[in-house]
């Protein structure tokens, strides 16, 4: 603003741009989206002295009547009050270059560091930069600002003159500033992030959020239409609830990796466009491939597959698609799975690798301290469940839910062979309490590749695990490993082979038991975090309607 109004002060006694005309429109002008002119006019006659000096002709619109000259006592006051404000601006850089100078020459040099880094650097000089995250002005000499760098929220004190120039006096949440000062360690009975708080000795304003009207506050409030607070999920993002739970993401992700790591599986990246359905063609995107019909992946289970005789157990963290026209609150259309396959195992094995998977990422998160924090500040008094899982057939569910009186909605029970929905598996679920691993669901409710139990072939190898909350959390199975079953299977589904020879052959060359399985990362983030929605848990969700932003 200073350089601005310096420029303009040269302006004015240069007479830069004689004569120039330039239109003002009180009403429907623009100072900073304006350009002088009769189409884009400015809104005050500041904005024109200062665009093109003194001696600008100035044509002025108050109403519909149209353009007049400005009066001479109107530009006698703009001058005036530009040539003011000029002064104001050039004063405050004077004493903003003075303060940065005294303390440049009296201070020791100090060291930039981030949040996260704060305890760590007590009583050192640290500059750190970062989001005014809060805000509060204690009379006319004080002011707390608490910042926010995405590492971690540290309380700035700002006394004196510090408070008082322009900056100081306009700040605003969300702006963005750097400071400079000791971080010391808060006396008994005072409160503040990590327990200290930053001294303020010098600081400098990065990008000014905007007041008024349009401040952060007034777009982002907790009771708003989740709708609007979708649209506005950029901003949502920067709230202590939604980071948590990003950061908390991360960190669960990060420990999946670690498992998988640590047993020894491969991660691979398999595609994300394909010509092959792997869940029921009915939930699949489809889009125009140079003139060919292609699909999003609904599930790398196939490819990965594909991997075993290369790369042995495999694993991959990508993003499946469904075209769900479901609205509840697990379903996403697009969502982050985590899929596993495994070769030369049992159907035991491969419960019992589901089982250390959940148990040992679990471990994982809780064993890092910031991690633990986040969880308990999300979901207070999270227990790890108990080991070993729960194990319970469809059969016995189906038993179950009729001795519970949980039944379909024209109040019939569930029988053997239908496929038990979102509602009544949440209520037997919540009901248990724990987690679930529901298994031997019928062939004709599951997914065509999956393995039959050889002692009962109505039945599949293949486990659902239900978790309290959020129900259905992972979907795994034995995979058919005969080529002649697998081509029949593909026959009862509807499905023309010819474009699956390369999943069938893995049957042709060295075929072997194996299976895996698929976890929804939303839904174990929704379980752990203890959030309503597994929209909470995505960074931008997509789902039926929504693609934006
Ligand atoms: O049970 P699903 O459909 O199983 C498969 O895709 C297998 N091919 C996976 C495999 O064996 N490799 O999906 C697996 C998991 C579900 O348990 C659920 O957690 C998640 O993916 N999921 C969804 N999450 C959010 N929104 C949706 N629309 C989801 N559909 C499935």
């Amino acid at each position: 603003m200073a350089q601005l109004l310096s420029t303009a002060a040269e302006k004015l006694s240069l007479g830069a741009d004689a004569g120039k005309v330039v239109y003002i429109d009180e009403v429907k002008g623009s100072d900073e989206a304006g350009q002088g002119t009769q189409d884009a006019p400015f809104k005050t006659a500041i904005k024109a002295l200062d665009f093109a000096g003194e001696s600008a002709q100035i044509q002025v619109k108050k109403d519909e009547e149209g353009y007049k000259e400005i009066s001479a006592s109107a530009l006698k006051k703009a001058k005036k009050t530009l040539v003011e404000q000029q002064r104001k601006a050039k004063k405050q850089e004077e004493q903003k270059l003075k303060q940065e100078q005294e303390k440049d020459s009296s201070l020791p040099k100090a060291q930039t560091i981030k949040i996260r880094d704060a305890v760590a650097s007590r009583g050192k000089r640290v500059k750190v930069s970062g989001w005014v995250h809060r805000l509060r002005v204690q009379g006319k000499d004080m002011m707390f600002a608490v910042l926010r760098d995405g590492s971690g929220y540290i309380q700035c004190v700002l006394t004196g003159q510090l408070c008082k120039t322009f900056d100081a006096i306009t700040l605003t949440l969300e702006s963005t500033i750097t400071v400079y000062g000791v971080i010391n360690q808060l006396p008994e009975g005072k409160t503040a992030p990590d327990g200290h708080e930053l001294v303020v000795d010098y600081w400098t304003m990065v990008g000014k959020a905007p007041g008024g009207d349009d401040a952060f506050t007034n777009k982002i409030s907790q009771d708003a239409d989740p709708s609007y607070l979708l649209d506005q999920r950029h901003l949502v993002l920067r709230g202590e609830t939604a980071s948590a739970v990003m950061k908390a993401r991360s960190q669960v992700i990060k420990a999946f990796r670690a498992h998988f790591e640590h047993k020894g599986y491969t991660e691979v990246t398999p595609p994300c466009m394909v010509q092959t359905q792997v869940e029921g063609g009915s939930t699949l995107f489809a889009f125009d491939y140079y003139g060919q019909q292609a699909y999003l992946t609904q599930s790398s289970q196939l490819y990965l597959e594909t991997c075993l005789p290369a790369l042995g157990d495999v694993f991959c963290l990508a993003e499946s698609y469904r075209a769900e026209k479901s609205h509840t609150r697990r379903h996403l259309s697009e969502y982050t799975h985590l899929e596993a396959e495994l070769a030369f195992i049992t159907f035991d094995d491969l419960l019992q690798g589901l089982e250390d998977l959940i148990c040992d990422t679990l471990d994982r998160v809780l064993a890092d301290e910031p991690t633990r924090q986040l969880i308990e500040q999300l979901n207070p008094g999270f227990q790890r469940p108990q080991r070993p899982f729960m194990r319970m057939t469809y059969a016995d569910a189906i038993t179950y839910l009729k001795e519970n009186e949980i039944k379909k909605e024209d109040g019939t029970y569930y029988q053997f062979g239908e496929d038990i929905p979102e509602a009544p598996e949440r209520v037997m679920t919540d009901k248990i309490g724990k987690p679930i691993f529901l298994t031997r669901f019928p062939a004709e409710i599951k997914a065509f590749y999956m393995q039959k139990c050889s002692d009962d072939r109505r039945v599949t190898e293949s486990v659902d695990v239900l978790m309290p909350g959020v129900g259905e959390i992972v979907g795994g199975s034995m995979r058919m490993d005969n080529m002649e079953e697998l081509i029949e299977a593909y026959k009862n589904a509807g499905i023309d082979s010819a474009p699956y020879y390369w999943y069938t052959e893995q049957r042709k060359y060295g075929t072997t038991p194996h299976g895996g399985f698929g976890l929804g990362v939303e839904r174990f983030l929704a379980w752990l975090l203890n959030r309503y929605t597994v929209r909470e848990c995505s960074l931008y969700p997509r789902f039926t309607g929504r693609c934006t932003p």
